[in-house]
């Protein structure tokens, strides 16, 4: 019997190029060239499923123009702001993500922008690297402890609650703010806030973890900016669209905010020249999820989802918006 044909629009770690290479007849990405959306739409000619990632755009018009032959999209990455979902839907096109397998890795690259921000390391490694350290000083790049310090966290789903898992253990006390209260195991001693103010009020770090898209796009605006106590520390390793940069960067430069860990972007991989220009800002590539076993496990947990969607069945990643 032939394999269904899968168009895999990005490079993917080797084991998942394996597995795709044997379930179908992939159309793999052996270059890694960025895809257009005319090359996405070539390379689903004749596709029963395309595999995408965050750095592809499948907006509504895109989605409208796949061939019929298209019977399930997936995307690697849990999040899934770079789809239309309603157009999806609307052409019957099911979608999978890969929830929970990268929440561990992401928890710890947010906890790393925490860190690395209160403590100055990008400035520190910028200073050694360009050969202008003299020497140890009572004085130098003196930062923030976060032990003890009241944490943020915006959206506690799954890997919100890892961070707060993780941030206990640095001694934090955890305050969240989400769409609902969780239930006492999944709270774990954390205090939920039902308004803007007093979580804002109550967040020496904040660290935002909610989904991107139109619900949360600019949410970190000037007004509630200014809402933070004075020298909060701010890590996004969500959205980049959930930041109004512009707001951002001004709190920067007038020490409102001391310092922000940054992995993601509106607009990305386009970075707001402004970020560039400051030392309290510590940049990463937008590598939350980017360790062997947990790219590993998004990409089998993509195709479990494909096969199962190909195969008339409900898959358990399916995405329900
Ligand atoms: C996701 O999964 O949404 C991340 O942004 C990529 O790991």
């Amino acid at each position: 019997m032939a394999k269904p044909v899968l168009l895999v629009t990005r490079r993917m770690p080797a084991a998942v190029e394996a597995r795709a290479a044997a379930d179908f007849e992939a159309r793999l990405n052996a270059d890694d060239a960025p895809t257009t959306p005319a090359g996405i739409l070539a390379g689903a000619a004749g596709a029963d499923a395309i595999l995408c990632c965050p750095a592809d755009r499948l907006d509504a018009a895109l989605i409208a123009a796949l061939p019929v032959s298209v019977r399930v999209i997936g995307t690697f990455s849990v999040g899934y702001d770079h789809l239309d979902v309603a157009a999806c839907t609307a052409r019957g096109i099911p979608l999978v993500n890969t929830p929970d397998v990268l929440s561990v890795a992401t928890a710890e690259t947010a906890m790393l922008l925490i860190l690395s921000a209160a403590r100055r390391a990008g400035e520190g490694e910028r200073m050694v690297r360009a050969g202008k350290w003299t020497g140890w000083t009572p004085t130098q790049l003196i930062g923030t402890e976060i032990s003890g310090r009241r944490l943020g966290i915006l959206g506690m789903g799954r890997i919100g609650r890892e961070l707060a898992r993780i941030a206990r253990g640095f001694g934090m006390q955890i305050h969240y703010r989400n769409t609902r209260r969780l239930p006492p195991e999944l709270e774990a001693g954390a205090t939920f806030h039902d308004n803007d103010d007093s979580f804002l009020a109550a967040s020496d770090v904040l660290s935002l973890m909610a989904p991107g898209g139109p619900g949360t796009r600019h949410w970190l605006n000037a007004e509630r900016l200014a809402r933070l106590p004075r020298g909060v520390i701010i890590g996004n390793a969500a959205r980049g669209s959930i930041v109004d940069d512009a707001a951002l960067i001004a709190a920067l430069h007038s020490g409102h905010v001391a310092a922000a860990g940054l992995d993601v972007y509106d607009g990305e991989p386009r970075v707001n020249p402004g970020y560039l220009a400051l030392e309290n800002v510590v940049l990463l590539p937008h590598l939350g999820s980017a360790t062997t076993g947990t790219r590993d496990a998004m990409g089998m947990l993509a195709l479990d989802g494909i096969e199962a969607a190909l195969a008339g069945r409900t898959p358990p990643n399916l995405v329900r918006a």
